[in-house]
């Protein structure tokens, strides 16, 4: 069988993360989020935007001291000034890119930059021929690609390949492209590009209508994108971005579809959500996929027990690979008597027969159709009450 090629994931958390309101964070947690994704295995975190603000600067620089085994990233606005800044911020990391990018949407270039689609692509290669004083390794963003004439984006493209771009990046900024549309989108443009190959391609997606990791990995599997940008939870700039957690798991529990190399250290993703959370005060949804509280949790009698005969029946991932302890069966009113018997085994409450079970089964069915939570303290007095009865 043919090596899968690699995909590289490329962390935005620290930069577009932290564009998400309420979401800033001081140098110390920039600096536990980083060591958190260099220690999972993340290829590029993107530490922040080093011309934004001088604490912007000083969290880059304090990342690049420590962070050894991925590379570190800064953005930049396609401006000397903004390279230079970066350029500075990286200096000290074994591994540095600069990530430049200008808008390339007639909207954007026409109401925001005021620039003609020629000097669009001038301010383009002469920061990235200002990048090259840094860093070999330089990514170039189209802004608003999704919503960019493509003829355009084969020129721009082509000139940033030749001036020394080695990773191109595709980004929906607005969130507006649907799966099928993005993945022909990206295919196209790699067909139509002279150089493609020589660069990696990337895609970044916005999450504004929901179809951030639909959308990556559309641009990865038929558009043959090979980086995904994307970030822990799915923080980001008003509905966020692709949810790392999800592409990743995605990649790797459907290997046998999209045959890629991700080497994530899965165990390490509940940590990471757990981590970013607690530092932005975002709580975690409880049915999110692969980190909420619920991922792994079966609520009703019918899957409890399918579960309890061979755990695949209803899990396609398990819980201790992305960083949970344990699955979780929860005792409620949906439950079913084998996993209430379960339970009372985990809880080593001494039963003496079938009987006992079935009635004190009975009464867990009367009380759960009461109490929303059943505490393990609950089961423990079903069978006190069943004891103290016969005794009487
Ligand atoms: O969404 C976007 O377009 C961005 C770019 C700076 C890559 O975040
Ligand atoms: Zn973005």
């Amino acid at each position: 069988m043919n090596t899968p090629e690699k995909l590289i994931i490329f962390d935005t958390t620290l930069r577009d993360g932290e564009q998400s309101p309420g979401a800033t964070m001081g140098q110390a947690d920039k600096l536990r989020i980083a060591k958190q994704l260099e220690r999972m295995g993340v290829d590029v975190i993107e530490a922040g935007f080093a011309a934004s603000s001088p604490g912007d600067f000083a969290a880059i620089q304090a990342i690049a001291q420590v962070v050894k085994n991925s590379t570190v990233c800064s953005l930049a606005r396609a401006n000397l000034r903004d390279i230079e800044k970066a350029g500075l911020a990286i200096q000290a990391a074994p591994r540095k890119r600069i990530h430049t990018f200008i808008a390339t949407s007639p909207l954007h270039m026409e109401k925001k930059l005021n620039l003609q689609p020629g000097q669009v692509i001038e301010a383009a290669v002469s920061a990235i021929r200002e990048a090259k004083k840094y860093t070999d390794d330089i990514e170039f963003s189209c802004e608003d690609a999704s919503r960019s004439e493509p003829e355009f984006l084969y020129r721009i493209i082509e000139a940033a390949i030749r001036e020394g771009a080695n990773t191109i990046n595709i980004p929906d900024t607005v969130g507006y492209a649907v799966p099928s549309v993005f993945g022909e989108f990206i295919k196209n443009l790699r067909e139509h590009v002279y150089n493609s190959d020589q660069a990696i391609w990337s895609v970044h997606c916005h999450n504004d209508l929901g179809l951030a990791v639909a959308n990556s990995l559309s641009g990865v599997h038929f558009g043959g994108a090979r980086q995904i940008e994307c970030s822990i939870n799915g923080l980001g700039e008003r509905a966020g971005n692709c949810a790392l957690e999800e592409v990743v798991m995605a990649v790797k529990t459907r290997k046998d579809f999209f045959n890629l190399g991700c080497y994530i250290d899965t165990r390490q993703l509940v940590p990471a959500s757990k981590l970013v959370s607690s530092i932005t005060g975002f709580p975690i949804q409880p049915n999110k996929a692969i980190v909420g509280a619920n991922a792994f949790s079966h609520a009703s009698g019918i899957h409890q027990d399918g579960v309890l005969k061979a755990r695949d029946t209803y899990e396609i991932m398990t819980a201790e690979e992305v960083g949970w302890n344990t699955n979780k069966l929860v005792l409620g009113k949906l439950s079913g008597r084998s996993a209430f018997r379960q339970r009372v085994r985990e809880l080593g409450i001494p039963t003496k027969s079938e009987e006992e079970i079935n009635e004190a089964f009975a009464r867990f069915k009367e009380l759960a159709d009461k109490k929303t939570d059943i505490f393990d303290e609950d089961i423990q007095s079903l069978f006190d009450e069943q004891y103290t009865e016969q005794q009487n």
